[in-house]
């Protein structure tokens, strides 16, 4: 099930994050396909502040994982823009971040694919504009679809 969702500005993405955080359960794996610039971090970034994380959410570009502590879950960042070996995926024990206490996203998941258990939503980004972004949210498991729908019905306003 997919849907799409026309974000005309920056406060848009904004919006959307807010109210994709409150329906964020653990175990949620989320990934995120667009080109360079087209804003998986900056969504991101939005979802983990709304989610209640304070201080600074860097793009992990270097680290390839950012993880974050929350009351009920742990979070992780993933950007495997650099990552191209898939025995790398073990070497770094990736697996074990996959756990029904941690919910994922994952910038650049095509570089590890097959690799990514149960991917819940894939949201892919497309510039449409300067600040204009055509987001469209592929729910892949139950779980993912029956999120989305809530997210359809808090979608008006
Ligand atoms: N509506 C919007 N939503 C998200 N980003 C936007 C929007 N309008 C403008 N931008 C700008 O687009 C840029 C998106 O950069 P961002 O780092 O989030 O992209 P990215 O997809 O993570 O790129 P990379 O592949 O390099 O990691 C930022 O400079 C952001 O301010
Ligand atoms: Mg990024």
């Amino acid at each position: 099930m997919q849907h799409l969702f026309a974000i005309t500005s920056l406060s848009d993405t904004s919006r959307l994050a807010q109210k994709i955080a409150k329906l964020i359960f653990p175990g949620m794996v989320i990934t995120l396909t667009g080109n360079l610039g087209s804003g998986k971090t900056t969504l991101t970034r939005e979802i983990l502040l709304s989610l209640g994380i304070s201080g600074t959410v860097k793009s992990p570009t270097f680290t390839l994982v950012e993880p974050y502590i929350l009351k009920n879950f742990q979070v992780y960042h993933f950007d495997l823009y650099r990552f191209n070996d898939p025995e790398e995926w073990f070497y770094a024990g990736f697996d074990d971040y996959f756990t029904n206490q941690s919910v994922s996203f994952i910038e650049w998941a095509e570089k590890a694919k097959g690799l990514i258990p149960d991917i819940d939503w894939d949201i892919s980004l497309t510039v449409t504009g300067d600040n204009e972004r055509k987001l469209i949210i592929n729910a892949q498991t139950e779980a993912g679809i029956e999120c989305l729908k809530q997210l359809i019905a808090n979608d008006v306003d």
